[in-house]
Formats: C-alpha cells, sequence, structure tokens
C-alpha cells in the first residue's frame, strides 16, 4: 500500500475501499519507512489483535519521541500526551490506569445510567428550543457526551463551551497528519489552559470532596493525576460524539433501523478511531512484514472490522451478525476504560432522539468525513420538526 493513496482526498473520503483491496492478501504490508514514517501498517483482524497483546510494540511514548523528535519536550501537549496512561507502558501504565480504573465498574455504570438519560432528555429538549437547522454534531453528539463526562469528572456542567475548541485543539493533533506547525501551536495554548483549569479544579475537589472521579483520585499527585484527567476527558467525549453522529447518518439512512440494537454494528462499521499507532521495541515481523527495532507501525482497527474472514460480507451493515465483537474499542493493555460508559450514551441516545424527534432529518448532505483517526463529521445539520 502507498501511504499517500490512504492520505488522498479520495482515500479519505473512503478508506474503506482501500481496506477492501487490502484484504484480498494478507495481514500486514511493508510501508516506506523513511518516506512514510512507518514500516507497516497490519490490517488483517488476528494480526491487529495480536500486535495490541504483544509486550513487544509500545505506544509511541516518551523513549519513542526522544529518539525520534528531538525537542519534543518543547510542545506542552506532547508532553500532556505522554505523561498520561494512554502512552506509558508497563507498571506505570498499569498503575495509572488501575486507579483510574477503580471508577469505572460495573456498578459505577449502574449509578451513572439515570443520570445519563437524564442528561440525554436535557439535551433534546434544549435542541427543541434552537433555530434550525441545528448542527447535530455540536449541539447534541458533542453536548451529551460532554455532560456526561463533565458529570463523570465533576467538571461544572457550564463551562463545557470553554472546553470544546480547547479538546478540538488536542484532537487535531492526533491525525496522522496532523501535527502541523500551526496546530502545534493551538495544541500547546489548549494544553497550558486545560492544565490550570483541571488544577484549580483538583484544588477545589480535595478542599471539599464530592463523589466524581476526581475527588476519588485526589490523593494522586498533580503530575500523574492532570495529564490522565486531560486525556481521559478528551477521550471520553471526542470519540463518543463520533459514534453519535457516525450512528445517526446510519440511522437516517435506513429508517427500518431505528428501535434494533446497533451498537456494537455502529461500531464495527464506522469505528471513531480508525487506526491506533505502536512501535516495536525488538527486531521482529508482523505476518511475515518485517519492524525493525524503533520502527513505527499503522495498527488499522478500522480495516481489522472490515476483514472478511471475521465478518462475512463485511461492508454490509448488519446488526444481526452473531458474535460481533470488532476491535473499535482497541485490546490488550489500553483497551478502552470507557467501552461501557460510550456504549451505554448510544444505547440510551438513539431512541430517545428518534422518540422525541420522529421527523428528524438532514437539512444537506454533509461532505465525506475527512478524519482518518478519530473519524466523523465535523458538521451534520439537521431539522427536528
Ligand atoms: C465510542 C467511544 C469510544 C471509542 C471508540 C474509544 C476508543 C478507544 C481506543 C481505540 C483506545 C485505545 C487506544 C490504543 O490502543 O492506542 C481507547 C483508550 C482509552 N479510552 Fe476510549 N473510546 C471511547 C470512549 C471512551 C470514553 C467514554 C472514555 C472515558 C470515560 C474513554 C477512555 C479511554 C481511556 C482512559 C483509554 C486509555 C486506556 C489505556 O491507555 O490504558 N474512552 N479508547
Amino acid at each position: 500500500m502507498d501511504l499517500k493513496m490512504l492520505l488522498s482526498d479520495q482515500g479519505r473520503a473512503d478508506p474503506f475501499s482501500i481496506y477492501a483491496h487490502l484484504h484480498s492478501s494478507g495481514q500486514a504490508v511493508a510501508l516506506d519507512a523513511t518516506k512514510d514514517g512507518y514500516a507497516a501498517a497490519v490490517y488483517g483482524y488476528e494480526a491487529v489483535s495480536r500486535v495490541l497483546r504483544d509486550p513487544r510494540f509500545r505506544q509511541l511514548g516518551g523513549e519513542y519521541m526522544e529518539a525520534n523528535h528531538s525537542g519534543w519536550r518543547r510542545h506542552r501537549a506532547l508532553v500532556v500526551l505522554r505523561d498520561s496512561m494512554f502512552f506509558s507502558d508497563g507498571p506505570v501504565h498499569d498503575r495509572m490506569r488501575q486507579r483510574i480504573g477503580r471508577y469505572f465498574t460495573p456498578r459505577r455504570m449502574a449509578i451513572l445510567e439515570p443520570s445519563v438519560a437524564e442528561l440525554t432528555k436535557v439535551t433534546l429538549e434544549r435542541l427543541a428550543t434552537l433555530p434550525e437547522p441545528i448542527d447535530f454534531m455540536g449541539e447534541f453528539a458533542f453536548l451529551l457526551p460532554s455532560s456526561v463526562m463533565a458529570e463523570v469528572l465533576g467538571v461544572p456542567q457550564e463551562d463545557l463551551g470553554w472546553f470544546r475548541p480547547r479538546v478540538l485543539a488536542i484532537g487535531a493533533i492526533l491525525e496522522l497528519d496532523g501535527a502541523t506547525w500551526r496546530n502545534m501551536v493551538r495544541a500547546n495554548t489548549a494544553a497550558d489552559e486545560l492544565t490550570e483549569y483541571f488544577t484549580a479544579l483538583v484544588a477545589a475537589r480535595r478542599a471539599e470532596p464530592r463523589d466524581d472521579l476526581i475527588s476519588i483520585l485526589s490523593d494522586v499527585d498533580d503530575a500523574e493525576l492532570i495529564p490522565n484527567l486531560i486525556t481521559t476527558f478528551n477521550a471520553g467525549f471526542v470519540t463518543t460524539t463520533h459514534l453519535l453522529g457516525n450512528g445517526l447518518m446510519l440511522l437516517l439512512d435506513d429508517p427500518s433501523l431505528r428501535g434494533k440494537t446497533i451498537t456494537d454494528e455502529i461500531l464495527r462499521y464506522e469505528p471513531p478511531v480508525q487506526i491506533v499507532l505502536r512501535y516495536a521495541i525488538e527486531d521482529c515481523a508482523v505476518d511475515g512484514v518485517p519492524v525493525q527495532a524503533g520502527q513505527a507501525i499503522l495498527v488499522m482497527l478500522g480495516a481489522a472490522n472490515r476483514d472478511p474472514k471475521r465478518f462475512p460480507d463485511p461492508d454490509r451493515f448488519d446488526p444481526a451478525r452473531p458474535d460481533n465483537v470488532s476491535l473499535s474499542f482497541s485490546l490488550g493493555p489500553h483497551y478502552c476504560l470507557g467501552a461501557a460508559l460510550s456504549k451505554l450514551e448510544a444505547e440510551i441516545a438513539f431512541p430517545a432522539l428518534f422518540e422525541r424527534f420522529p421527523g428528524l432529518a438532514l437539512a444537506q448532505r454533509p461532505p465525506e468525513a475527512k478524519p482518518l483517526i478519530l473519524r466523523g463529521h465535523d458538521q451534520l445539520l439537521v431539522t427536528v420538526r
């Protein structure tokens, strides 16, 4: 595969035909490491699952950055990301994950369910008051998961508007060719502002604890806590935002899907995270493709979800698929901590949305989604009446 093809306008608009072509042979393909920056792209379901569990493949954390991008520490956004569990591995990762994981229990999900239902209702009632056309992405798909995450962390709801541009600025540098100078400047400013915000909020919760994630973690020191709060908060809604946006498009295209349980199939078919990155800590091979120590690879979750060996007729949207376990939440030590929460949100939101607004329709067809890592629409203009 030529990475340029995937990054072209056509590849971005329809990566799925590239995935289909890749699946005609093998599970991984060599890329030009010098030109592309990645030694291989792994796309077979089985190979992707294996790599995600293989301790020889790590996140592009601090050690990788030291070796490949001297001066990276000048970028506060990169430092915040690398100081979090997302980009850590080994015992440091496991410790951080265990601490944050204290919160994400099945019991907590049961406690959150009525709040998610209530926040859904409030967000829908607010939609009814807005002039049309309404941007579904901003006014619902973003607002609901961010309100839920605000509840989880203990962020005051009235601060959410302030967060969106900052969260999007950090998300922009995670895109495959997103670390442009302009994006970095914005992301660094956002990282500074978010650090300042959460430092103050943590201090407030230490003084007066509540029943929220920040209060539960108040014994963790700031150097570890703040980067994890920023990244968990971000992870909690950019992704779920796209789950809701991508799901809405599918439900509008085929009204017979309404009322069915379709969350797992939306996740398989249009995963909000299409690609994750890893690098090898020793020389090895994936499905016969050599990867040298220090080289990075693309781990293509979205392509693995369309592997015909795992999902027959993979380009068909079929909520009745048996054993529908996609790789959309990753696998192994970095398996998404919020998988249950985001599924809960989608399962509550879609039925409530169409019950409240049976006539919901697109006001105009949006352009195809462009991002290849955090994939979804920036804007979806709809009418609800
Ligand atoms: C549809 C929604 C979501 C999707 C598709 C998604 C996807 C992912 C993926 C693919 C990863 C692993 C990245 C990797 O292996 O490199 C991940 C990790 C993570 N996600 Fe999610 N996520 C979603 C929602 C959430 C929510 C709601 C939360 C928080 C409440 C959350 C918190 C996290 C955290 C903390 C990690 C890092 C875990 C670790 O590194 O050990 N995510 N997510």
